[in-house]
């Protein structure tokens, strides 16, 4: 079972997990919608697509915004094609302990995980459901197991699981799977942010974090990338409504 080439949406795609997500998928011959907040931050990954003799093109939305969102995934279609593969990759991280932790705080993550996912999901499933064909990808958290100072993050990522096995149930018929990946840490600026705002340093950081790993070294996007790649594949067409932890060992 050869892989056919589809058109695949990442967002959240100008750097991180969704820009190794956009460049793995592209190498394996989709054409790529780089979704991110501002288009021209997605230009950098789109080269790096092109330059490799990829097919790629420079979305920008806010996955949150209803509008936004619809626009975008109509443009895809008349530009690329009709998407057939899902990332909802785009993620925010706005950590607190719950008594210091806003409403603002609060509706900023679910907004743009939860809400973004559903929306991105409802839009491009349309064009999966008439194609009868489709693969979409939520990415979860180790934190949804439960992490301090992000009761807002790990709600988020946990909601997603339940999201990722409902849509399994009911897009299934359409030959579409649903599948969630729930990393631990990997190395990216919003590792990197979160060493800035504890005051530590991002090698210190990072070594730290390896040591509790069994694997004994943090992830990098790729190895999220690689996973994406397994589940969106022709031969992952009996896998739905998983979550697969993707983090050096069995748990968080
Ligand atoms: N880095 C980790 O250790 C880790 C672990 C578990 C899960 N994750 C998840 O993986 C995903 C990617 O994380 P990352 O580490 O690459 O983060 P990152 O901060 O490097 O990249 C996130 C991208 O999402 C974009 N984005 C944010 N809000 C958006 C919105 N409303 N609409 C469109 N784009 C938006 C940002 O502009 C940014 O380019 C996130 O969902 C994150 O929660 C990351």
């Amino acid at each position: 079972m050869s892989n056919e080439s589809r058109v695949a949406i990442v967002t959240g795609a100008a750097r991180g997990i969704g820009a190794a997500t956009a460049l793995r998928l592209a190498r394996d011959g989709h054409a790529v919608a780089v979704v991110d907040l501002d288009e021209g931050s997605c230009e950098q990954t789109v080269k790096s697509i092109t330059s490799a003799g990829g097919h790629a093109a420079a979305i920008g939305a806010d996955v949150s915004d209803a509008d936004a969102v619809n626009s975008a995934v109509e443009r895809i279609a008349d530009v690329l094609g009709p998407p057939a593969i899902l990332v909802n990759n785009a993620g925010v991280t706005r950590d607190n302990l719950l008594f210091k932790m806003t409403e603002v705080d609060w509706d900023t993550v679910m907004g743009v995980h939860v809400r973004g996912s559903f929306l991105m999901a409802k839009a491009a499933s349309a064009h999966m459901t008439a194609g009868k064909w489709g693969r979409i990808v939520n990415l979860s958290s180790t934190s949804a197991l439960g992490n301090r100072g992000q009761a807002n993050y790990s709600t988020a990522k946990a909601g997603l699981q339940g999201f990722t096995k409902t849509l399994a149930i009911e897009l299934g018929k359409f030959n579409i799977t649903v599948n969630a990946i729930a990393p631990g840490f990997i190395a990216t600026e919003m590792t990197k942010a979160t060493a800035e705002r504890i005051g530590v340093s991002w090698a210190d950081f990072q070594a730290g974090a390896a040591a509790q790993i069994p694997v004994a070294r943090v992830g990098q996007p790729e190895d999220i990338a690689n996973t994406v790649s397994f589940f969106v594949g022709e031969e992952a067409g009996y896998v739905s409504g998983q979550v697969i932890y993707v983090a050096g060992g069995p748990k968080a």
